[in-house]
């Protein structure tokens, strides 16, 4: 058979998809956590990898799937959270701006799966699937070994049941609990997503009719986390929009590195913190560096960091900031505190070792 005859739809998806492969998989096995650091790597939208030099594997809202791929009937279901939001009917274009940088399917190790809420875009049922299919085994503090956690707010929790995690495998927090795991200690703490509090059970017609009712219970929704480990705390805000509540939490706790969803909301709509909410937040929190993440995801609210970047320069001698941005991207990794002074992320670039083996040109003038 020629080429040609062998190629179909099947074969092309499975060369070409996930589009990293296995390349970020095997990175996060391979990298050795020196002691007094955490390495984190950003796994698209609000995923987070933690690794630490304890040999825990953590992640936050690993997610792996994508937005619209057809225009369909071009109708947002009137019960979606965007749609109570704000009343609109035609469809949101939320199609996905990033590749797919790990394959979940490829995961060897991890210790906890966290998610901060239970909106789609912050769980995966694949994921899941594999880790519970594969029997990944994690140790408690005891040192026992038993089956890798599932660590969510309530509605996450019934979500992975749902899908079919066992209820024994399943970790309920609200604000206040702590878990350890290994090297890290992890704080759930308030989540400031409002948009949660306009999401339903239904997304039909039927949908829960909100007008009038006090909100639910965010903390039954969402939660932010504080991940304690060797090399710092590191605070995950899932998806919250901007709170006063951030000075409180910025009290309470050290934050080193802060995470924040960053994106440029449509007209109409509130849902991601904007460049001037993510410098307020860091300013709250008193972090030592603020990391804007979500806004490479979905095509309708990507944002540009350079807006942060402008504002900070304007305004931390005035306000005598004491932190700094940090602006990655996603696939990459951060060490903290080893990379503490860095301020922008570019990929490895690769021949760091030109001219060190035998070249092949005519003449090296035609350089
Ligand atoms: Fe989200």
């Amino acid at each position: 058979m020629s080429k040609v005859d062998e190629i179909t739809r099947e074969s092309w998806i499975m060369s070409t998809f996930p589009e990293w492969g296995t390349w970020l998989n095997e990175e996060i096995e391979n990298e050795e956590v020196k002691p007094g650091t955490v390495a984190m790597w950003w796994l698209g939208c609000t995923g987070i990898w933690f690794k630490t030099p304890g040999g825990c594997n953590i992640t936050i809202d690993l997610w792996t799937g994508n937005g619209k791929r057809t225009h369909g009937d071009g109708r947002m279901k009137e019960g979606h959270q965007m749609a109570n939001m704000c009343g609109a009917r035609a469809m949101q274009p939320n199609l996905r701006a990033v590749p797919f940088v790990l394959d979940p399917f490829a995961v060897r190790q991890v210790d906890a799966v966290l998610a901060t809420h239970y909106h789609q875009d912050h769980m995966s049922a694949e994921y899941a699937a594999h880790v519970i299919k594969s029997g990944m085994t994690t140790t408690d503090q005891e040192g026992r070994r038993i089956p890798v956690p599932f660590i969510g707010p309530k509605k996450s929790v019934e979500l992975w049941m749902k899908w079919g995690v066992p209820a024994e495998r399943c970790v309920t927090v609200k604000p206040g609990d702590v878990i350890k795991i290994k090297d890290v200690e992890i704080t759930a703490l308030d989540s400031f997503d409002r948009t949660c509090l306009v999401t339903t059970d239904s997304t039909g017609p039927d949908r829960e009719e909100l007008t009038g009712k006090c909100p639910s219970d965010m903390d039954e929704k969402a939660v932010n986390y504080l991940v304690k480990t060797p090399g710092g705390n590191i605070y995950h805000s899932g998806d919250s929009h901007y709170s006063i509540y951030y000075a409180k939490h910025g009290k309470d706790y050290q934050v080193d590195v802060a995470f924040g969803s960053y994106g440029e909301n449509p007209v109409g709509m509130q849902d991601k913190m904007t460049s001037v909410d993510i410098l307020r937040m860091a300013e709250a929190l008193r972090a030592k560096v603020v990391i804007p993440i979500h806004y490479d995801v979905w095509t309708n609210f990507m944002a540009d960091i350079n807006e942060i970047r402008v504002l900070y320069d304007m305004k931390k001698d005035r306000l005598d900031y004491k932190f700094h941005p940090f602006f990655w991207e996603v696939g990459g990794k951060y060490v903290y505190p080893t990379d503490k002074d860095k301020r922008a992320y570019h990929h490895r670039r690769g021949f760091e070792d030109c001219f060190e083996a035998p070249q092949n040109i005519p003449f090296r003038s035609c350089l």
